[in-house]
């Protein structure tokens, strides 16, 4: 009871923050129909009408920085479990630490109960996973300390701030998409403050023989299942699954290689280009339980891997 109570009261919390933001931002909903995308519409919203749910069609790519700059940039308290991410990628250069950029095109997200959605947004940012949030030496978490988001969508950007989050407005190019093809088949994507000189620009090409993709989808699965982090009073699980109908066969992921041009947290001074950035173009549908109290997270392994299989076969009830 007592914890049916909680449940209740949090979603009551969530909705509220909701609807005031419908209300006193409703002319964003009639500017919507001027986007269309290319992304599939979320599948799991039917199945978990209860919960948070959306379609993430995401670049994540591995910019590889020594483990020292790492350190510096990492707040201290936040030990860095290398035995971790070296039982993932053995052949990682020594001393040297994985920071992913996400860049990503956030869709058709719903609290279907609610008959709540909310507009589609961009965001993008650095990300540093493998961090020992709660100094147990094994459970990792991600740091995602900045976010360049969609500056139309107040939800969202007031959704990552409670998180303690560095929120910049953007805009972004392509408007409606997780990235647009060029003439010479090349992805392009780039996201812009509107209060600073952050920036964000990438630009990825698929690779053809795919053994020279260096990292392995267990690496981005496992990453981007791990809970995230600003300021470490709240955690985000965000549970991708990577085997549903949107992540396979035709669309399954594009392992992709390229550069990234950026300017933002916690990287200092002027803006960096990073060449020979290897990665993946995967859309994932995912579930996400908001504001938790990281603590509750320790030892989590919620994989969104095998397992969860296609969404015919999810139950609301199973494990993910
Ligand atoms: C992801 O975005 C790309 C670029 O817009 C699009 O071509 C692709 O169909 C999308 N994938 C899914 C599964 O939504
Ligand atoms: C859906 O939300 C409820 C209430 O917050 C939570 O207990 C449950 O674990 C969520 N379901 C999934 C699959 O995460
Ligand atoms: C991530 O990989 C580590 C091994 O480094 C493993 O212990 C952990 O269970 C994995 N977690 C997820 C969420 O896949
Ligand atoms: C994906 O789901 C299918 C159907 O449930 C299953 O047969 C397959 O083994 C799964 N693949 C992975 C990589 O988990």
């Amino acid at each position: 009871m007592a914890l049916q109570f909680s449940l209740l009261h949090v979603s009551a919390i969530i909705l509220l923050v909701l609807f005031s933001f419908l209300l006193s931002h409703g002319e964003s909903a009639a500017t919507q129909g001027v986007c269309s995308t290319y992304d599939h519409p979320n599948p799991l919203a039917e199945l978990f009408p209860n919960n948070a749910t959306g379609v993430l069609n995401a670049t994540l790519a591995i910019i590889p920085i020594p483990l020292e700059t790492a350190r510096r940039l990492i707040p201290p308290q936040y030990g860095i479990l290398e035995r971790a991410y070296r039982a993932l990628i053995p052949d990682f250069p020594d001393g040297m630490y994985p920071v992913m950029v996400q860049a990503a095109h956030d869709h058709d997200v719903q609290f279907r109960a609610y008959g709540v959605t909310i507009d589609d947004f961009s965001r993008v940012g650095f990300e540093f996973p493998f961090l020992d949030l709660l100094g147990d030496g094994y459970s990792s978490f991600r740091w995602a300390p900045a976010q360049l988001i969609s500056a139309t969508n107040e939800i969202a950007l007031e959704g990552s701030r409670k998180y303690g989050t560095i929120v910049s407005p953007a805009e972004y190019v392509p408007l409606c998409d997780a990235y647009r093809r060029m003439a010479n088949g090349a992805t392009y994507f780039k996201g812009t403050s509107l209060t600073s000189s952050d920036l964000f620009e990438l630009e990825m090409a698929e690779i053809p023989h795919p053994t020279r993709n260096l990292y392995p989808l267990e690496l981005f699965k496992n990453i981007t299942n791990q809970p995230t982090f600003a300021n470490g009073l709240s955690c985000d699980n965000m549970i991708r699954l990577f085997n549903t109908t949107m992540s396979v066969a035709e669309y399954a992921p594009v392992p992709v290689h390229g550069r990234v041009r950026a300017r933002a947290f916690p990287f200092q001074g002027d803006e960096k280009e990073w060449v020979d950035i290897y990665g993946v173009q995967v859309a994932t549908p995912f579930i996400e339980n908001n504001y938790l109290d990281c603590r509750t997270m320790q030892g989590y392994s919620g994989t969104g891997g095998p397992g969860d299989s296609y969404t015919h076969d999810l139950n609301p009830n199973d494990e993910l």
